[in-house]
């Protein structure tokens, strides 16, 4: 039986790869820093990625270790989950090392988080350790949660101008990784997004009504995904759109 050690197990992706991998029968470990209740064929282990050696008890030689533990916020700390991981799979002699990361990331250096990405995917490639990169573009699920944290009383939506995006839903990319999980390393996968390009505009109006008003938001993401910078290149298309999503999603909308 595999056994998948699953770092980020809590998260969008995580919530969704997890079930995957355990209906395909693998035996599946997750850390999170909390203490979490086990489930038949899934363990919680706690641990925190950014103190020393959170995964010696979890990882054993020959496991496959999916790392999708991110820190989004301050410059280099998802650099570091990352290189934890590494160094975990190295030690342990892991069988394969998957790394979760963004479509189109050399065109998004303005961002401190996509810098970190970059180079995360470099110690991943380097590590020896036999690996699997996915790329894809943003989830459903954030765009659903950063449009709700821009919406004001009103409602009135407040939008980063001249910005486009292809998102896919979680649970698309989460198929695709939990393939690439039982299956041998490909190194870098092909990278994935949703079916339609949109706007944030168009992604607000789609999500329900309300008004909207686009700004030059000084935000370094904002500043990363302007020109279509985010907007993938020959990325092959998975899961519903934005707007089929949306109507099966009450609690975001
Ligand atoms: N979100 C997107 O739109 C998107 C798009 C493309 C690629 N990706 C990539 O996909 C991966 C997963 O993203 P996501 O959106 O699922 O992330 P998420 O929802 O933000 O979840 C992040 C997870 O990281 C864990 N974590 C954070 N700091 C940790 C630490 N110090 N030690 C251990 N665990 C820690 C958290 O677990 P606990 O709180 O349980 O500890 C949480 O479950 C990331 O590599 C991300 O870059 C995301």
């Amino acid at each position: 039986m595999t056994r998948v050690v699953v770092t980020g197990a809590s998260g969008h992706l995580g919530r969704e790869v997890v079930p995957l991998l355990r209906a395909s029968g693998a035996e599946v470990v997750a850390l999170s820093r909390r203490p979490r209740p086990a489930q038949p064929g899934l363990t919680w282990v706690t641990g925190d990625l950014s103190q020393p050696d959170p995964l010696r008890a979890a990882l054993r030689s020959g496991d496959v270790l999916v790392h999708l533990a991110t820190q989004p916020l301050r410059a280099g700390a998802d650099l570091n989950l990352a290189r934890a991981a590494v160094q975990a799979a190295q030690n342990a002699k892991a069988s394969h090392l998957l790394f979760m990361s963004i479509a189109g990331l050399e065109r998004l250096q303005a961002a401190p988080y996509y810098r970190d990405k970059l180079a995360a995917e470099g110690l991943v490639a380097q590590s020896g350790v036999p690996f699997t990169i996915l790329r894809t573009t943003q989830f459903h699920e954030f765009v659903a949660e950063l449009l709700t944290r821009l919406t004001l009383p009103g409602p009135l939506t407040l939008l980063p101008a001249g910005v486009t995006l292809q998102p896919l839903e979680a649970q698309a990319a989460a198929r695709a990784l939990a393939d690439l999980s039982l299956g041998s390393p490909v190194g870098h996968a092909p990278e994935l997004c949703g079916p339609q390009a949109l706007t944030f505009a168009e992604l607000a109006r789609q999500r329900g009504p309300g008004r909207v008003l686009s700004l030059p938001l000084p935000v370094p993401l904002f500043r990363a995904w302007q020109g279509g910078a985010a907007v993938p290149r020959g990325a092959q298309t998975v899961g519903r759109t934005w707007a089929h999503w949306v109507a099966a999603q009450e609690h975001y909308r």
